[in-house]
Protein backbone atom coordinates (compact mmCIF):
# COMPACT_ATOMS: atom_id res chain seq x y z
CA UNK A 1 0.00 0.00 0.00
CA UNK A 2 0.98 3.73 -0.54
CA UNK A 3 1.81 5.70 2.67
CA UNK A 4 0.60 8.79 3.86
CA UNK A 5 4.10 11.42 4.38
CA UNK A 6 5.29 10.45 7.83
CA UNK A 7 7.54 13.37 7.91
CA UNK A 8 8.19 13.97 11.62
CA UNK A 9 6.44 11.45 13.43
CA UNK A 10 8.06 9.65 15.51
CA UNK A 11 7.47 5.35 15.68
CA UNK A 12 8.60 2.31 17.91
CA UNK A 13 8.76 -1.07 16.25
CA UNK A 14 9.27 -4.20 18.12
CA UNK A 15 11.67 -6.94 16.93
CA UNK A 16 12.19 -5.03 14.00
CA UNK A 17 15.61 -6.71 12.95
CA UNK A 18 13.25 -9.60 11.20
CA UNK A 19 10.61 -10.57 9.38
CA UNK A 20 7.44 -8.57 9.68
CA UNK A 21 8.88 -6.12 12.23
CA UNK A 22 12.01 -5.55 9.92
CA UNK A 23 9.58 -4.80 7.15
CA UNK A 24 7.17 -2.56 9.05
CA UNK A 25 9.92 -0.26 10.10
CA UNK A 26 11.47 -0.43 6.69
CA UNK A 27 8.15 1.12 5.16
CA UNK A 28 7.57 3.22 7.89
CA UNK A 29 11.19 5.15 7.91
CA UNK A 30 10.96 4.61 3.90
CA UNK A 31 7.57 7.14 4.35
CA UNK A 32 9.60 9.54 6.80
CA UNK A 33 9.20 8.74 10.04
CA UNK A 34 11.91 8.30 12.54
CA UNK A 35 11.89 4.69 13.51
CA UNK A 36 13.67 3.36 16.50
CA UNK A 37 13.58 -0.54 16.16
CA UNK A 38 13.64 -2.23 19.76
CA UNK A 39 15.21 -5.35 19.45
CA UNK A 40 17.03 -8.32 21.92
CA UNK A 41 20.04 -8.29 19.92
CA UNK A 42 21.87 -5.29 19.32
CA UNK A 43 23.97 -6.57 16.76
CA UNK A 44 20.81 -7.80 14.83
CA UNK A 45 19.11 -4.36 15.50
CA UNK A 46 22.27 -2.44 13.72
CA UNK A 47 22.15 -4.88 10.67
CA UNK A 48 18.61 -4.43 10.09
CA UNK A 49 19.08 -0.54 10.45
CA UNK A 50 22.02 -1.09 7.39
CA UNK A 51 19.64 -2.70 5.37
CA UNK A 52 16.75 -0.12 6.10
CA UNK A 53 19.30 2.94 5.02
CA UNK A 54 20.76 1.03 2.10
CA UNK A 55 16.66 0.53 0.72
CA UNK A 56 15.89 4.20 1.51
CA UNK A 57 19.19 6.47 1.87
CA UNK A 58 18.54 9.30 4.24
CA UNK A 59 16.53 6.81 5.93
CA UNK A 60 16.38 8.18 10.21
CA UNK A 61 16.27 4.87 12.10
CA UNK A 62 17.92 4.10 15.55
CA UNK A 63 18.29 0.65 17.47
CA UNK A 64 18.21 0.33 21.28
CA UNK A 65 17.99 -2.37 23.26
CA UNK A 66 14.39 -4.19 24.78
CA UNK A 67 14.09 -7.73 25.82
CA UNK A 68 10.50 -8.43 26.28
CA UNK A 69 11.35 -11.30 28.23
CA UNK A 70 12.60 -9.31 31.03
CA UNK A 71 10.85 -6.69 32.25
CA UNK A 72 13.68 -4.67 33.79
CA UNK A 73 14.57 -4.66 30.12
CA UNK A 74 10.85 -3.28 29.07
CA UNK A 75 11.23 -0.54 32.27
CA UNK A 76 14.78 0.62 30.89
CA UNK A 77 13.70 0.97 26.95
CA UNK A 78 10.46 2.67 27.86
CA UNK A 79 11.85 5.37 30.97
CA UNK A 80 14.62 6.14 27.65
CA UNK A 81 12.15 6.71 25.30
CA UNK A 82 9.53 8.73 27.50
CA UNK A 83 12.73 10.98 27.93
CA UNK A 84 13.00 11.35 24.26
CA UNK A 85 9.76 13.05 24.11
CA UNK A 86 6.57 12.46 21.88
CA UNK A 87 5.70 8.92 20.19
CA UNK A 88 3.46 8.48 17.26
CA UNK A 89 3.20 5.42 16.48
CA UNK A 90 3.68 2.19 18.15
CA UNK A 91 3.69 -1.35 16.58
CA UNK A 92 3.67 -4.25 19.25
CA UNK A 93 5.22 -6.34 16.83
CA UNK A 94 7.93 -8.86 18.38
CA UNK A 95 6.49 -12.10 19.11
CA UNK A 96 7.55 -15.91 19.29
CA UNK A 97 5.87 -19.39 18.48
CA UNK A 98 5.47 -22.92 18.93
CA UNK A 99 7.96 -23.22 22.33
CA UNK A 100 8.25 -27.36 22.46
CA UNK A 101 8.38 -27.45 26.27
CA UNK A 102 7.48 -24.87 28.93
CA UNK A 103 9.79 -22.07 29.21
CA UNK A 104 9.73 -18.98 31.49
CA UNK A 105 10.84 -15.35 31.11
CA UNK A 106 13.48 -13.42 33.94
CA UNK A 107 9.68 -13.18 35.84
CA UNK A 108 8.49 -16.29 35.11
CA UNK A 109 5.54 -15.94 33.07
CA UNK A 110 4.81 -18.72 30.35
CA UNK A 111 7.61 -17.58 27.13
CA UNK A 112 4.81 -16.89 24.82
CA UNK A 113 2.41 -15.37 27.22
CA UNK A 114 5.41 -13.53 28.81
CA UNK A 115 6.93 -11.72 25.69
CA UNK A 116 3.80 -11.54 23.24
CA UNK A 117 1.24 -9.94 25.91
CA UNK A 118 2.71 -9.29 28.97
CA UNK A 119 5.59 -7.86 27.96
CA UNK A 120 3.93 -5.71 25.40
CA UNK A 121 1.58 -4.72 27.77
CA UNK A 122 3.85 -3.24 30.43
CA UNK A 123 5.74 -1.55 27.62
CA UNK A 124 2.73 -0.04 26.49
CA UNK A 125 1.79 1.17 29.60
CA UNK A 126 5.01 2.64 30.53
CA UNK A 127 4.86 4.25 26.97
CA UNK A 128 1.82 5.64 27.70
CA UNK A 129 3.12 9.48 29.03
CA UNK A 130 5.11 9.75 24.93
CA UNK A 131 2.10 8.54 23.68
CA UNK A 132 0.01 11.02 24.94
CA UNK A 133 2.28 13.52 23.96
CA UNK A 134 1.72 13.06 20.47
CA UNK A 135 -1.14 14.61 18.43
CA UNK A 136 -3.06 11.57 17.31
CA UNK A 137 -0.90 8.62 18.75
CA UNK A 138 -1.60 4.83 17.30
CA UNK A 139 -0.94 1.51 19.13
CA UNK A 140 -0.88 -1.62 16.99
CA UNK A 141 -1.61 -5.17 18.68
CA UNK A 142 -0.38 -8.25 16.85
CA UNK A 143 -2.67 -11.04 16.55
CA UNK A 144 -2.92 -14.21 14.52
CA UNK A 145 -5.28 -16.62 12.85
CA UNK A 146 -4.51 -18.21 15.87
CA UNK A 147 -6.62 -16.39 18.21
CA UNK A 148 -9.69 -18.20 16.22
CA UNK A 149 -8.09 -21.90 17.27
CA UNK A 150 -8.28 -21.40 21.38
CA UNK A 151 -11.69 -21.23 23.14
CA UNK A 152 -11.81 -18.32 26.13
CA UNK A 153 -8.68 -17.27 27.66
CA UNK A 154 -7.54 -20.07 30.30
CA UNK A 155 -7.30 -17.62 33.68
CA UNK A 156 -3.85 -19.26 34.47
CA UNK A 157 -2.03 -17.35 31.57
CA UNK A 158 0.22 -20.52 31.09
CA UNK A 159 1.44 -19.92 34.72
CA UNK A 160 0.12 -23.59 35.70
CA UNK A 161 -1.77 -26.36 34.26
CA UNK A 162 -0.88 -28.14 31.14
CA UNK A 163 1.69 -27.08 28.87
CA UNK A 164 0.67 -27.48 24.79
CA UNK A 165 3.07 -25.31 22.24
CA UNK A 166 0.30 -24.18 19.90
CA UNK A 167 -2.48 -23.86 22.37
CA UNK A 168 0.23 -21.06 24.70
CA UNK A 169 0.68 -19.48 21.37
CA UNK A 170 -3.29 -19.53 20.61
CA UNK A 171 -3.91 -18.56 23.90
CA UNK A 172 -0.91 -15.55 24.13
CA UNK A 173 -2.33 -13.59 20.82
CA UNK A 174 -5.49 -14.27 22.16
CA UNK A 175 -4.50 -11.70 24.86
CA UNK A 176 -2.90 -10.04 22.37
CA UNK A 177 -6.07 -9.16 20.67
CA UNK A 178 -8.32 -8.70 23.93
CA UNK A 179 -5.56 -6.12 25.20
CA UNK A 180 -5.70 -4.25 22.07
CA UNK A 181 -9.64 -3.84 22.11
CA UNK A 182 -9.46 -3.13 26.01
CA UNK A 183 -6.71 -0.57 25.29
CA UNK A 184 -8.89 1.22 22.47
CA UNK A 185 -12.18 1.19 25.18
CA UNK A 186 -10.66 2.71 27.89
CA UNK A 187 -8.95 5.20 25.91
CA UNK A 188 -12.16 6.34 24.67
CA UNK A 189 -13.43 6.60 28.12
CA UNK A 190 -10.45 8.78 29.11
CA UNK A 191 -10.43 11.06 25.97
CA UNK A 192 -7.37 10.44 24.94
CA UNK A 193 -5.88 10.77 21.16
CA UNK A 194 -4.51 7.89 21.43
CA UNK A 195 -6.25 5.29 19.08
CA UNK A 196 -5.12 1.11 19.83
CA UNK A 197 -5.86 -1.12 16.67
CA UNK A 198 -5.15 -4.91 16.23
CA UNK A 199 -3.94 -6.31 13.08
CA UNK A 200 -2.81 -9.73 11.99
CA UNK A 201 -0.58 -10.99 8.58
CA UNK A 202 -2.78 -13.91 7.60
CA UNK A 203 0.08 -16.31 7.26
CA UNK A 204 3.53 -15.10 6.54
CA UNK A 205 6.85 -16.97 5.10
CA UNK A 206 8.84 -15.61 8.43
CA UNK A 207 11.02 -17.74 10.74
CA UNK A 208 8.32 -17.50 12.87
CA UNK A 209 7.51 -21.40 12.37
CA UNK A 210 10.76 -22.60 12.03
CA UNK A 211 13.06 -20.64 14.82
CA UNK A 212 11.67 -22.68 17.93
CA UNK A 213 9.53 -25.35 16.57
CA UNK A 214 11.22 -29.18 17.44
CA UNK A 215 13.32 -30.47 14.39
CA UNK A 216 10.48 -32.29 12.56
CA UNK A 217 8.53 -29.57 12.61
CA UNK A 218 10.53 -27.11 11.77
CA UNK A 219 11.94 -28.65 8.47
CA UNK A 220 8.05 -29.36 7.88
CA UNK A 221 7.12 -25.59 8.39
CA UNK A 222 10.49 -24.63 6.05
CA UNK A 223 8.93 -26.38 3.18
CA UNK A 224 5.71 -25.34 3.44
CA UNK A 225 5.75 -22.01 5.00
CA UNK A 226 6.56 -20.38 1.57
CA UNK A 227 4.59 -22.13 -0.67
CA UNK A 228 1.34 -21.20 1.45
CA UNK A 229 2.63 -18.25 3.20
CA UNK A 230 3.20 -14.35 2.04
CA UNK A 231 6.00 -12.92 1.42
CA UNK A 232 6.74 -10.76 4.42
CA UNK A 233 6.37 -7.92 2.37
CA UNK A 234 2.86 -9.04 1.74
CA UNK A 235 2.04 -9.99 5.49
CA UNK A 236 2.99 -7.20 7.35
CA UNK A 237 0.68 -4.80 5.17
CA UNK A 238 -1.98 -5.51 7.68
CA UNK A 239 0.37 -4.25 10.78
CA UNK A 240 1.61 -1.21 8.30
CA UNK A 241 -1.99 -0.12 7.50
CA UNK A 242 -2.99 -0.50 10.90
CA UNK A 243 -0.13 2.04 12.08
CA UNK A 244 -0.83 4.75 9.38
CA UNK A 245 -4.19 4.60 8.24
CA UNK A 246 -6.20 7.41 9.83
CA UNK A 247 -9.41 6.33 8.55
CA UNK A 248 -9.35 3.27 10.96
CA UNK A 249 -11.39 3.85 13.85
CA UNK A 250 -9.63 2.56 17.47
CA UNK A 251 -10.84 -0.94 17.88
CA UNK A 252 -10.39 -2.23 14.40
CA UNK A 253 -8.66 -5.46 13.56
CA UNK A 254 -6.83 -5.96 10.06
CA UNK A 255 -5.88 -8.62 8.52
CA UNK A 256 -5.88 -10.04 5.01
CA UNK A 257 -8.66 -10.09 2.76
CA UNK A 258 -8.68 -13.77 2.35
CA UNK A 259 -7.49 -15.17 5.82
CA UNK A 260 -4.09 -15.88 5.15
CA UNK A 261 -3.33 -13.91 2.60
CA UNK A 262 -4.53 -10.54 0.39
CA UNK A 263 -4.81 -7.13 0.72
CA UNK A 264 -5.53 -5.75 4.32
CA UNK A 265 -9.10 -5.06 4.98
CA UNK A 266 -11.43 -4.53 8.33
CA UNK A 267 -12.36 -7.84 9.65
CA UNK A 268 -14.01 -9.31 12.70
CA UNK A 269 -12.24 -10.74 15.71
CA UNK A 270 -13.70 -14.11 16.72
CA UNK A 271 -16.34 -14.33 19.47
CA UNK A 272 -13.24 -14.82 22.16
CA UNK A 273 -11.77 -11.76 21.47
CA UNK A 274 -14.67 -10.17 22.18
CA UNK A 275 -15.34 -10.53 25.44
CA UNK A 276 -15.48 -7.39 27.40
CA UNK A 277 -15.18 -9.42 30.53
CA UNK A 278 -12.39 -11.47 29.94
CA UNK A 279 -10.33 -8.38 28.50
CA UNK A 280 -10.88 -5.99 31.64
CA UNK A 281 -10.03 -9.08 33.86
CA UNK A 282 -6.81 -9.80 31.52
CA UNK A 283 -6.36 -6.04 31.76
CA UNK A 284 -6.14 -5.87 35.84
CA UNK A 285 -4.77 -9.46 35.54
CA UNK A 286 -1.64 -8.25 33.88
CA UNK A 287 -1.07 -5.11 36.04
CA UNK A 288 -0.30 -7.53 38.87
CA UNK A 289 1.30 -9.90 37.43
CA UNK A 290 3.44 -7.11 35.58
CA UNK A 291 3.53 -4.82 38.87
CA UNK A 292 3.10 -2.11 36.43
CA UNK A 293 -0.43 0.17 36.68
CA UNK A 294 -1.43 1.41 33.60
CA UNK A 295 -2.94 5.07 33.34
CA UNK A 296 -5.16 6.42 30.53
CA UNK A 297 -5.32 10.01 31.96
CA UNK A 298 -6.55 12.77 29.03
CA UNK A 299 -4.83 13.94 26.75
N1 LIG B 1 4.43 -14.87 10.21
C1 LIG B 1 3.14 -15.15 10.39
O1 LIG B 1 2.49 -15.81 9.55
C2 LIG B 1 2.42 -14.63 11.58
C3 LIG B 1 1.09 -15.03 11.76
C4 LIG B 1 0.37 -14.51 12.82
C5 LIG B 1 0.95 -13.62 13.68
N2 LIG B 1 2.26 -13.26 13.51
C6 LIG B 1 2.85 -12.34 14.48
O2 LIG B 1 3.65 -11.38 13.81
C7 LIG B 1 4.67 -10.92 14.69
C8 LIG B 1 6.00 -10.91 13.97
O3 LIG B 1 6.36 -12.26 13.68
P1 LIG B 1 7.28 -12.68 12.44
O4 LIG B 1 6.46 -13.59 11.63
O5 LIG B 1 7.90 -11.51 11.81
O6 LIG B 1 8.36 -13.57 13.21
P2 LIG B 1 9.96 -13.53 13.24
O7 LIG B 1 10.51 -13.36 11.87
O8 LIG B 1 10.33 -14.74 14.02
O9 LIG B 1 10.30 -12.22 14.07
C9 LIG B 1 10.02 -12.14 15.43
C10 LIG B 1 10.72 -10.95 16.03
O10 LIG B 1 10.41 -10.92 17.44
C11 LIG B 1 11.62 -10.76 18.15
N3 LIG B 1 11.58 -11.27 19.52
C12 LIG B 1 11.38 -12.55 19.93
N4 LIG B 1 11.49 -12.61 21.26
C13 LIG B 1 11.76 -11.37 21.71
C14 LIG B 1 12.01 -10.80 22.98
N5 LIG B 1 12.04 -11.54 24.09
N6 LIG B 1 12.24 -9.47 23.08
C15 LIG B 1 12.25 -8.70 21.97
N7 LIG B 1 12.06 -9.18 20.72
C16 LIG B 1 11.82 -10.51 20.61
C17 LIG B 1 12.65 -11.51 17.31
O11 LIG B 1 13.96 -11.12 17.69
P3 LIG B 1 15.22 -12.15 17.51
O12 LIG B 1 15.59 -12.09 16.05
O13 LIG B 1 16.27 -11.58 18.40
O14 LIG B 1 14.74 -13.51 17.93
C18 LIG B 1 12.25 -11.03 15.92
O15 LIG B 1 12.75 -9.74 15.68
C19 LIG B 1 4.61 -11.83 15.91
O16 LIG B 1 3.93 -11.16 16.96
C20 LIG B 1 3.79 -13.01 15.44
O17 LIG B 1 3.07 -13.64 16.50
C21 LIG B 1 3.00 -13.75 12.48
Amino acid sequence: MSLPDLTGRRAVVTGANAGLGLVTASSLAGAGAEVLLAVRDLAKGDAAAGRIRSAHPGARVEVAKLDLADLDSVRRFADARVAAGPLDILVNNAGLMLIPTRQATVDGFELQMGVNHLGHFALTARLMPALRLAAAARVVSLSSIAHRLTGALDPRLGIAGPYAAMNAYSQSKLACALFGFELDRRLRRARARVTSVVAHPGYSATDLFTRHARPGLSRLNRLATPIIGSSPEHGAQPQIRAAVDSTLNGGELIGPRFLMRGKPVRELPARNARDGRSAAWLWERSEELTEQPFELLAG
